[in-house]
């Protein structure tokens, strides 16, 4: 039994590893530990108190995947509700889909019963208006059209320290299977209805107990536009080790053209419990916890630095 997480997991994984201990399954433990990042109002990338869109309006996005079935479910652009993931879960669980967006995945959401929340904080408002007001007077002013605005828009708030930060989880439970869980309130000030690789199962978030599982953090258009949790379990399904595998998939990041070229990050986790992660920053970090230990190791993620 054991968990890895990004790092801004550490509010969860204590409760995350109590559901493993206590006999929980993977799928338990994720949607548990994710279920505490969201509701951080500290942590401003992911559910309850996230940074909004262009508009004001916090958009969550989140995805599971069970690696024992490769069953997946996700929500995209959801409002109000602050456990993007749980209803991610009922996506998995009650539908024939894998995926709902918008007024569909809020829809689904109240009929399940999901819980149900303002989730602009007044902390997270004045990040947003103080940004726009002092890199974008026109737009905030109601004198521009958005629109017209959005590549500046995207210029100042491509940060990659800032605004694309989400949560991974990937959990191994004592039947061995491996489930993995992503979210976050996406790229902040975006354009609404955005949707990074958080919910898309692929490029943010992919489990086969095959052969491993992988999610990913950053600039999510990259992710999607390369595949790159797919394509880290793939590699692994080819026989790779994480550490020929997971410097492979980060350089391929580097083949991408992109204006806004940012930071990505990925977890992953092997089919026997091996973990690494892996970012194209420096110094960057993420937690492991095994069921013998007594709290979370944070550890260093290899630093891709290059194509080469
Ligand atoms: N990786 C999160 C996002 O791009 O929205």
């Amino acid at each position: 039994m054991k968990i890895i997480a990004s790092t801004n997991g550490r509010t969860g994984i204590f409760a995350a590893m109590d559901v493993l201990r206590r006999g929980g399954s993977a799928i338990d433990a994720v949607e548990a530990g994710i279920r505490l990042v969201e509701d951080n109002p500290e942590d401003h990338t992911v559910g309850y108190s996230g940074l909004p869109n262009l508009l004001g309006e916090v958009e969550l996005d989140a995805s599971i995947m069970d690696g024992r079935t490769r069953a997946a479910g996700a929500v995209g652009a959801i409002k109000g509700f602050p456990y993007a993931i749980s209803v991610a879960r009922r996506v998995m669980e009650e539908l024939p889909h894998c995926f709902l967006v918008g007024e569909g995945a809020a829809r689904f959401g109240r009929e399940m019963g999901c819980e149900e929340r303002e989730l602009l904080t007044p902390e997270a408002r004045d990040i947003w208006r103080q940004l726009l007001e002092a890199k974008v007077p026109e737009v905030y002013a109601g004198r521009m059209r958005y629109l017209e605005k959005i590549r500046q828009y995207a210029r100042v708030t491509a940060d990659p320290e800032r605004p694309n930060e989400t949560v991974n989880f990937i959990a191994m439970d004592a039947a061995g299977n491996l489930c993995c869980g992503v979210s976050t309130s996406g790229w902040a000030w975006k354009y609404p209805g955005r949707l990074g690789d958080s919910p898309v199962i692929g490029a943010g978030n992919y489990a086969d107990n095959r052969y491993g599982a992988a999610a990913c953090t950053g600039r999510g258009e990259m992710a999607i536009r390369a595949g790159t949790a797919r394509a880290m379990v793939l590699y692994l399904g080819m026989g790779m080790t994480l550490d020929e595998a997971g410097p492979a998939v980060m350089r391929d990041l580097y083949q991408l053209e992109d204006e806004y070229f940012g930071r990505v990050s990925m977890i992953a986790m092997d089919a026997k419990g091996g973990h690494r992660a892996f970012s194209l920053a420096p110094d960057a970090t993420y937690l492991h916890f095994g069921a013998a230990m007594a709290a979370p190791e944070e550890l260093p993620r290899v630093y891709v630095a290059g194509p080469a």
